[in-house]
């Protein structure tokens, strides 16, 4: 048999696993609410669809410069300024394909095979595979309830002094937990790395989601963090595929060539998609409020069950403790799927070593849908409360 290669022997994505189990369900004819994916179940508006389709008719549609459309980056510019009084020159912005590209752009323009990268534990599962697939070895911040969940710079210095690593990863609001870094935190992660040397790279992709905490990006604090962002969660245009990094001048053209290999550029209706989200904002500020009142809904139902979950101060999930019920989290996923039809997602996705105890729920949904799963999640936990 022919080689296949090491880099390339990366774990699954279990949601995925989930997701096809649940469609499968859904072929055999049964309705599953799904909270196991990521992604909003809201449609374009309307204007949206309409200017999109337009475009098609009428644009060519060919490649892009590979940083992306300057109208584009230009728009991004005052959407930092509007959004977090931020002045960026729109030559630091590139787009890409999804925020997915922008992490394999960064790390191939600033680490060599070899170079260490702390990154959050529970945290996003492609952190881990795309570092894996890139040759670079993964230092772990785990959170944990002795630090109320939160990213401690105090442990992060300790941990350099042990470890030396070359880079951090990381997300606020971070997937799966919720859990967010105060502007006065991000700041004094920006400036430990700055005066350390270490890349920090700021996953800013569930900005505009978030319940009271204050938001802050890495770029208003450091010229040299990544910042990488999207447009799947807040816009919702998940298959578009479509992102941006902001970075520092001196990265522009390492990465513009890298893209012009990788990707040549990201898919143009998608770049005109995504210009048309930052003219029309306001079109998505209900989605805020309906993740709100569907977070309401699920923890004051925990809440009530007593039934812990870690801060979920930001994105749309919940990652909720199963412990109490002696099942593992994979098991559970799989009852709950099949007795209820309600997909969720087993915590080992985001934590291979302790994740078995919690599951994620994606509450990115209509509020009807989170009202049914509440209440079979009722009937199912009853059982072991
Ligand atoms: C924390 C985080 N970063 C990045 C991504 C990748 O998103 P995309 O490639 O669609 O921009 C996701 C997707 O769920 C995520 O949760």
């Amino acid at each position: 048999m022919l080689k296949l290669s090491q880099r390339a022997n990366v774990s699954p994505f279990i949601a995925m696993d989930v997701l096809s189990k649940a469609q499968q369900l859904e072929a055999e004819g049964h309705k599953v609410i799904h909270m196991e994916v990521g992604q909003p179940s809201f449609k374009l508006p309307q204007q949206i669809k309409e200017k999109i389709a337009k475009t098609i008719q009428t644009d060519y549609l060919g490649y892009t410069p590979a940083n992306g459309q300057q109208q584009l980056k230009e728009q991004l510019s005052l959407y930092y300024k509007d959004y977090y009084n931020v002045e960026i020159d729109p030559e630091r912005f590139i787009i890409t394909t999804g925020s997915s590209a922008g992490f394999n752009l960064s790390f191939l323009a600033c680490f060599e095979p070899g170079d260490k990268i702390l990154m959050p534990v529970p945290g996003y599962p492609a952190y881990r595979n795309i570092l894996k697939a890139l040759g670079l070895e993964i230092i772990e911040y785990h959170y944990s309830s002795e630090n109320d969940w939160r990213f401690d710079i105090e442990r992060v210095k300790a941990l350099h002094a042990k470890f030396k690593f070359n880079g951090i990863l990381l997300a606020s609001p971070n997937n799966p937990t919720g859990s967010m870094l105060s502007p006065d935190e991000l700041k004094l992660t920006c400036d430990f790395c700055s005066n350390h040397g270490i890349r920090f790279l700021s996953d800013e992709i569930y900005h505009q989601i978030s319940y009271g905490k204050e938001e802050a990006t890495a770029a208003a604090f450091s010229k040299d963090a990544i910042v990488v962002n999207s447009f799947s969660k807040f816009f919702g245009l998940t298959g578009w595929r479509i992102g941006w990094l902001i970075v520092a001048e001196e990265l522009v053209r390492p990465i513009e060539k890298l893209a012009q290999s990788l990707y040549i550029s990201a898919p143009t209706i998608s770049q005109n998609a995504a210009l048309s989200c930052l003219q029309n904002q306001d079109l998505f500020k209900d989605s805020l409020k309906k993740y709100q009142g569907n977070r309401d809904i699920l923890l004051s139902f925990f809440d009530a069950k007593k039934m812990n979950y870690l801060p979920a101060d930001g994105a749309f999930y919940i990652y909720l403790d199963i412990e109490f019920t002696n099942l593992v989290a994979t098991i559970l996923c799989e009852k709950l799927l099949n007795d209820h039809k309600i997909a969720v997602t087993p915590g080992n996705d985001f934590d291979p070593e302790g994740g078995h105890k919690y599951i994620r729920i994606s509450y990115a949904r209509d509020e009807a849908d989170i009202i049914t799963a509440r209440d079979k999640m009722d009937l199912f936990f009853s059982q072991y409360i």
